[in-house]
């Protein structure tokens, strides 16, 4: 399938099957798919959590909002956090990086302060997502991105001190009457000449 085909099938499960579970296998593969998610600088912000067991499942669910029982039902959570401050990053992450990033960041970004500095690196998670639910839908799996939920009741249940939660993804595969799949609700987006332009 043409990436075009997978950019026209994929869509955000509202349903799941939850006796179809993702095998180990494949849930390796796209453990390594977000391993290699590109980032400014290569600076690899982030932390992903995948959740499989039920009764974690089960109380992440009840922080879920309108997401509970996609939360439920899919096969596995994966919640993408980043790192908790700048000073995190210069100590965790940084560090291991090469000089030319070390000098880039102290001299372009480390200037601009704390908070510009977190929606850098928070844009950096949100790019891993994009790459995530492309991956997913390649490996014909289905997804929901969810930012839906209470992210500081995840982090009381994940317990990571280092990362805070952004966003979690649902994967598993679509109940077979989910009625958000685009052959029972088409895709909306905007028009061509509403988004591209051609100079
Ligand atoms: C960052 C992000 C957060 C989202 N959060 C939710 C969510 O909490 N629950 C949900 O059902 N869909 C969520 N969505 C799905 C969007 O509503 C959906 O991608 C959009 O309507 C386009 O539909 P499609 O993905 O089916 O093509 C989210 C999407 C993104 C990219």
């Amino acid at each position: 399938m043409s990436f075009l085909d997978i950019a026209q099938k994929r869509y955000t499960t509202k349903k799941y099957d939850s006796s179809k579970k993702i095998d180990e296998h494949t849930i390796e593969k796209l453990k390594e798919i977000l391993r290699l998610s590109p980032s400014s600088i290569n600076s690899q912000p982030w932390k992903f959590t995948f959740v499989a067991d039920e009764e974690i499942k089960s109380r992440l669910a009840e922080f879920s909002l309108g997401n509970r029982e996609k939360v439920l039902d899919a096969s596995h959570i994966v919640i993408f956090s980043v790192v908790k401050d700048a000073e995190a990053f210069e100590n965790n992450k940084l560090k291991l990086l090469p000089e030319y990033t070390t000098t880039y960041y102290n001299r372009v970004l480390k200037p601009r302060g704390d908070e510009q500095i977190m929606t850098w690196l928070t844009s950096q998670v949100y790019l891993s997502l994009g790459f995530f639910l492309s991956a997913t839908a390649t490996l014909g799996i289905d997804s929901t991105p969810m930012e839906g939920i209470n992210t500081k009741e995840y982090d009381a249940i994940l317990k990571d001190d280092n990362y805070k939660t952004l966003f979690a993804v649902a994967i598993g595969y679509r109940d077979k009457e989910d009625e958000n799949q685009p052959s029972l609700n088409p895709k909306f987006r905007l028009d061509a000449e509403d988004v591209i332009r051609s100079i």
